[in-house]
């Protein structure tokens, strides 16, 4: 791969055309989101969007989310249907991902749905992502601006730190706010959760006011992305750790002594925001074991444990 030089580019007007000029040239521009930095690239564009897989040494072609300012440019991709328009209207923009059946014709490159006939589309809610998406005002393809298996970004310079002269550009939104992926809801067929994330689960299915299935019930219908050894850190994770061992960091939760607390006040929101940021500190710090203190399995508990325990897989 060429070395490109990569830009850092601030949230300003001009920054913000001079990242959608880019993106127009089929250039890279990582951006932020309230969940992660995702690593865009004009989803119309074949030779764009295979750059993404190529930055990312992604090692197979998974379908990537394409993201929009405006619901009735996502209507214009996918066939929308009633329960969409239920949780559309309750958690978007925000940090949730619908996937449905593609449109024909859709301005969409086969490699972001990965030959797939459904597609998963996210509208964001962080201003920066908002303001970027309006100036471009076509679909963005945009995984999680990391190198493949590492831990996701969630500073601008965690993104520089993987990816600097592989992209054209970054935009410093600072840090993001939910600081974990979206929830995938699937609802091209019964509604299935594909991957927990930033809106509980309770929360969809108390909007949807029918019964959401998770993935261990539908194997076949899965988000292909979800290996298991995912958000890996370079030290080795260890879960549920009650009792902290010679050597190892302690990651901890609640009123416990420990190096780094996810949240002193066993805030889940809080938690969830400050977890990638904690990996990547620890990474740098140069730690070898990270032991982190359970974590409740509630609201985005659920998702904070899901990217725990990929964390801490065989890899
Ligand atoms: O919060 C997020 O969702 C971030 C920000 C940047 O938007 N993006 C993100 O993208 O997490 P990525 O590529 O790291 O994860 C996307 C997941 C993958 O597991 C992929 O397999 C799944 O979405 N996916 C994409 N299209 C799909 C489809 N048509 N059907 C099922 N799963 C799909
Ligand atoms: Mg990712």
């Amino acid at each position: 791969m060429v070395e490109i030089t990569t830009e850092h580019l601030s949230a300003s007007a001009q920054d913000l055309s001079r990242a959608a000029d880019l993106l127009a040239r089929g250039g890279l521009v990582a951006f932020p989101t309230e969940t992660v930095y995702g690593l865009g690239a004009d989803a119309g564009n074949d030779r764009a969007v295979a750059r993404i897989f190529e930055a990312k040494n992604r090692p197979s072609f998974n379908p990537l989310i394409v993201h929009l300012a405006d619901l009735a440019d996502i209507k214009a991709l996918v066939k929308w249907n009633h329960l969409a328009d239920r949780v559309a209207e309750a958690f978007w923009p925000g940090p949730l991902t619908l996937v449905l059946p593609l449109r024909a014709g859709a301005p969409v490159s086969r490699l972001v749905t990965a030959g797939l006939d459904t597609l998963a589309v996210r509208m964001p809610a962080a201003p920066v992502a908002q303001a970027l998406l309006r100036e471009i005002g076509g679909p963005v393809a945009a995984p999680s601006a990391n190198l493949s298996g590492q831990i996701s970004p969630t500073r601008a310079g965690h993104v520089l730190d993987g990816l600097t002269g592989r992209i054209e550009a970054v935009v410093d939104g600072g840090p993001c706010s939910v600081g974990l992926e979206s929830t995938i809801l699937g609802l091209a067929g019964p509604p299935t959760l594909l991957r927990p994330g930033g809106v509980p689960m309770d929360d969809l299915a108390e909007v949807l006011n029918t019964r959401v299935a998770t993935r261990r019930e539908t194997d076949h219908i899965s988000a292909p992305g979800q290996t298991r050894s995912h958000y890996a850190p370079r030290a080795r994770v260890r879960l549920n750790a009650v009792d902290f061992e010679e050597g190892e960091t302690r990651l901890g939760f609640g009123d416990t002594d420990c190096d780094l607390n996810l949240s002193e006040t066993e805030d889940l929101t809080e938690a969830a925001a400050n977890l990638f940021e904690y990996l990547h500190r620890l990474d740098a710090q140069g730690a070898r074991v990270i032991a982190v203190a359970p974590i409740p399995h509630l609201g985005l508990g659920v998702a904070i444990n899901d990217r725990l325990s990929r964390a801490a897989a065989d890899r």
